[in-house]
C-alpha cells in the first residue's frame, strides 16, 4: 500500500521482497488463507448443524481436506497475482531478494542465487513485518510443533490439536479445526481468551469455544513441550502448581508475533531496535531522517490495515501533505463465529484510566434478525459516556 500510494503521488518507487510473491504475511500465510479456511469450515459446520433446522435435508457432509487446502491456495494465488498486477499498473519496480542497508541511501539486494545488486534511493520505508514467536524451550520443528504458517498447510486433519495461546490466531485456527472434526485443546497463560480485547468478549468467546467442543485451560503456564515422534507431549501448571499433561498429534504455538528485522543491516545506518521494534516518532520516522518504518516492525497493533494506513501516511507526508491517523479508531476483528469485533477503548482500559463511562449490553438472543439466522450467541457492548 505504501508503494502504491508513493507511486500515485508521483514518486519513482521500487519494492524489495525476499519471497517470490508480494502481499506479505497477510496475503500469503496470514489473514487471507486463514479466512479462506474459516469460511470453508464454517460452511461444513453449518451443513452438519444448522441445515436440518432450516429445513434442508442432506446426507451427512464429509470433509475433503485436500480440496479445502487447495481452494485456500487458489484464493491466495488470485490475491498475490492481483498485487503483482497493481505493481505493474502503478509502474513500481519489483526486486526479488533480501534487501539490506549499505548506507542510508544505498540498498543491497541479494537474490536467491546469491548474486547482489545495489540501488540508490532518497527515502526508504521499512515494512518487514513480523514472525511467529516460538516458546523459548520448544522451537518450531514445523512438523508437529507448528506456527500458523504450517497450520494453514497441514496434510491431514489433526486428531488432537493442542493450541498454546488463546489469542487471535489460536482461536481462529483452533475453531477451523474444531469445526472439521479435530479435538482442540487451548492452553492460555492469562485468565481470559483474547486478552487484548474487552474482557466480556473473552468470556463470550469461551462459551462459544466450549459449545464447539473445544477444551480451554486458562491461567496455565506451559512448562514443557516435546515432539515425541508421532505425538507432542505438553506439560503445564496452573497457579496452584497443579500439573496438566496433554498429548496430541500437533501443537500450534500462537503466543504472539515478533518484529522481523533479520538481515536488514540496521547497524549500517545506526538504527537500534528496542524489544525487537524499530523506534519511530509520530511521523513514523526512525532516528535517520530519510528512513521510515511502518506496520508490525513498529509499535502498535499487528494488523495489516494498521500497516496500510501507516504506509499511506508516510507516502502522503513525503508528498508534503498533512495526514493523521487516530490509532484508537482502528478496529480489530477475530474471525471466529460469531466474529468478535471491537473499536475504541475496552472497559478495562477506561477503568484503568479512571474515566467515567456507562456500559450498555444487548444480547443477540433478543434480536429478531439474529434469531432468523440462528446466530444467537454473543452480544453488542458499548462502554462510553
Ligand atoms: P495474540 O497476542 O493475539 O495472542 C497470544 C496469546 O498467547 C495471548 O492470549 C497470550 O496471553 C498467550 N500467551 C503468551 N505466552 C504464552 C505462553 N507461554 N503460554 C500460553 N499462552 C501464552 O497473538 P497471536 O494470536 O499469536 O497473533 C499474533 C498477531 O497477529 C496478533 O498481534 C494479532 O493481532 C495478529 N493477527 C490478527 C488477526 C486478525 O486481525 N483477525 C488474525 C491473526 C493474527
Amino acid at each position: 500500500m505504501a508503494a502504491i500510494r508513493c507511486a500515485q503521488l508521483g514518486f519513482k518507487t521500487a519494492i524489495i521482497e525476499k519471497y517470490d510473491t508480494l502481499g506479505g504475511t497477510c496475503l500469503n500465510v496470514g489473514c487471507i488463507p486463514s479466512k479462506a479456511l474459516l469460511d470453508s469450515s464454517e460452511h461444513f459446520h453449518n451443513a452438519g448443524h444448522t441445515f436440518k433446522e432450516h429445513g434442508i435435508d442432506i446426507a451427512a457432509p464429509k470433509v475433503n481436506f485436500g480440496q479445502m487446502i487447495k481452494r485456500k491456495g487458489g484464493v491466495v494465488k488470485a490475491n498475490v497475482d492481483g498485487i503483482a498486477y497493481l505493481m505493474k499498473k502503478n509502474k513500481i519496480d519489483v526486486h526479488t531478494g533480501v534487501g539490506s542497508f549499505v548506507d542510508k541511501n544505498t540498498i543491497k539486494i541479494t537474490g536467491k542465487d546469491g548474486k547482489d545488486k545495489t540501488i540508490t534511493t532518497e527515502k526508504v520505508i521499512i515494512a518487514t513485518g513480523s514472525k511467529p514467536t516460538p516458546l523459548p524451550f520448544a522451537p518450531f520443528d514445523k512438523k508437529r510443533i507448528i506456527s500458523s504458517t504450517e497450520a494453514l498447510e497441514l496434510k491431514e486433519v489433526p486428531k488432537h490439536l493442542i493450541v498454546i495461546g488463546g489469542g487471535v490466531i489460536g482461536m481462529e485456527l483452533g475453531s477451523v479445526y474444531a469445526r472439521i472434526g479435530s479435538k482442540v485443546t487451548v492452553v492460555e497463560f492469562l485468565d481470559s481468551l483474547i486478552p487484548t480485547m474487552d474482557g466480556t468478549m473473552g468470556k463470550e468467546l469461551l462459551k462459544v469455544a466450549k459449545k464447539l467442543g473445544m477444551d480451554v485451560f486458562l491461567g496455565h503456564k506451559v512448562t514443557s513441550l516435546q515432539n515425541t515422534g508421532k505425538e507432542v507431549a505438553l506439560k503445564a501448571e496452573d497457579k496452584s502448581g497443579k500439573i496438566l499433561e496433554l498429548k496430541g498429534d500437533y501443537c500450534l504455538v500462537s503466543i504472539g508475533r515478533r518484529p522481523y528485522t533479520d538481515g536488514l543491516g540496521l547497524d549500517k545506518v545506526g538504527i537500534e531496535t528496542v524489544k525487537g521494534q524499530i523506534p519511530v516518532d509520530d511521523h513514523l520516522k526512525t532516528r535517520v531522517d530519510n528512513i521510515y518504518a511502518i506496520g508490525d516492525v513498529v509499535r502498535g497493533a499487528m494488523l495489516a490495515h494498521k500497516a496500510e494506513e501507516e504506509g499511506v501516511l508516510v507516502a502522503e507526508q513525503l508528498a508534503g501533505q498533512k495526514p493523521h491517523i487516530n490509532y484508537n479508531l482502528i478496529p480489530g476483528v477475530v474471525y471466529t463465529w460469531p466474529e468478535v469485533a471491537s473499536v475504541g477503548f475496552t472497559e478495562e482500559q477506561l477503568k484503568q484510566a479512571g474515566r467515567a463511562y456507562k456500559v450498555g449490553n444487548f444480547p443477540y438472543k433478543a434480536l429478531g434478525r439474529a434469531r432468523a439466522s440462528m446466530d444467537l450467541d454473543g452480544l453488542v457492548k458499548n462502554s462510553s459516556r
